[in-house]
């Protein structure tokens, strides 16, 4: 049986269950998420912030996420695996943004690609090349000098109608599912009940129809953790007492022991002296 989760079977989800979505950038936190049952994984271009230590999702190239996607992809059996399009790979035109949504299909094994903003002529495109399209509206950090820093988008009259009208567009352009960051929970509510395809929020309230959330924000490997995000497990701690324990144990030379180490046989130990010594 085919256990892969499709796009189809996300979709199905909506109104019924709700559909968890996290982040992954290499191939055993990708088997990890994985086995803990999520439904699909993005390889979002957050790694540029909580794995390549920049400022902003900006800098990250396309090939850098096609090699994060290629290693989440030797890990993963089950989930959906979702390719974060990197800033400037889908804006200068449609076919510039085709070329390079299909190296992510191609080349970084994902199933579907997530773009920021209305870019509803690209989606079509995309759609018609039967490359899933996961939209992405509200704060978009590809944005970020646009919209003014880090912000809840959607909290005025026109830019909250502005968000409930791309967001319609994305779907009748054949968008799968929507992503709604940073958004007052009023209106990924409202945009909820008005879609057909399901929403996965990040910072945008109980309402929508899934969650997702970046996987360092949830452990403790991106600080300070957001305020959208809950520390379920400190894994910083565990990485700094396991790096302590280890470090005292070389300096007193309580590791490695003999369980850690390979020895010769006697006989070709004899030989090897034998040998230095005809020297
Ligand atoms: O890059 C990313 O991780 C994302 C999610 C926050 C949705 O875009």
């Amino acid at each position: 049986m085919n256990e892969k989760i499709t796009i189809g079977k996300i979709q199905a989800k909506k109104g019924k269950e709700p559909i968890v979505a996290i982040t992954a950038y290499d191939a055993p936190t990708g088997a990890i998420v994985d086995e803990a049952g999520v439904d699909l994984i993005l390889v979002g271009d957050s790694a540029g912030m909580v794995v390549l230590g920049y400022e902003t999702t900006l800098p990250v190239e396309l090939n850098t996420m096609l090699t994060f996607s290629q290693a989440v992809a030797r890990g993963v059996k089950k989930a959906h695996i979702c390719f974060d399009m990197p800033f400037m790979t889908y804006h200068i035109s449609i076919e510039d943004g085709l070329r390079n949504c299909g190296r992510a299909i191609k080349e970084g094994c994902a199933e579907s690609v997530k773009i920021e903003g209305a870019r509803v002529e690209l989606v079509r495109a995309l759609v018609e090349c039967g490359i899933p399209v996961l939209g992405h509206l509200g704060f978009t950090p590809q944005s970020i000098h646009q919209l003014g820093g880090y912000r809840v988008v959607g909290k005025m009259e026109e830019e909250a109608e502005r968000l409930i009208e791309d967001s319609i567009a994305l779907e009748k352009a054949g968008a799968y599912a929507l992503v709604l960051e940073t958004v007052p929970e009023e209106i990924s509510e409202i945009i909820t009940k008005e879609l057909k395809i399901p929403t996965i929020g990040i910072g945008a309230g109980r309402f929508c129809d899934g969650q997702i959330i970046v996987l360092h924000d949830i452990i403790g490997l991106y600080k300070p953790t957001p305020r959208h995000a809950r520390l379920y497990r400190d894994v910083h701690k565990d990485i700094l007492k396991a790096v302590r324990e280890y470090s005292n144990e070389v300096r007193t030379k309580s590791f490695p022991q003999n369980e850690n180490i390979t020895h010769l046989t006697e006989e070709i130990l004899k030989k090897i002296r034998e040998s230095r010594n005809k020297r």
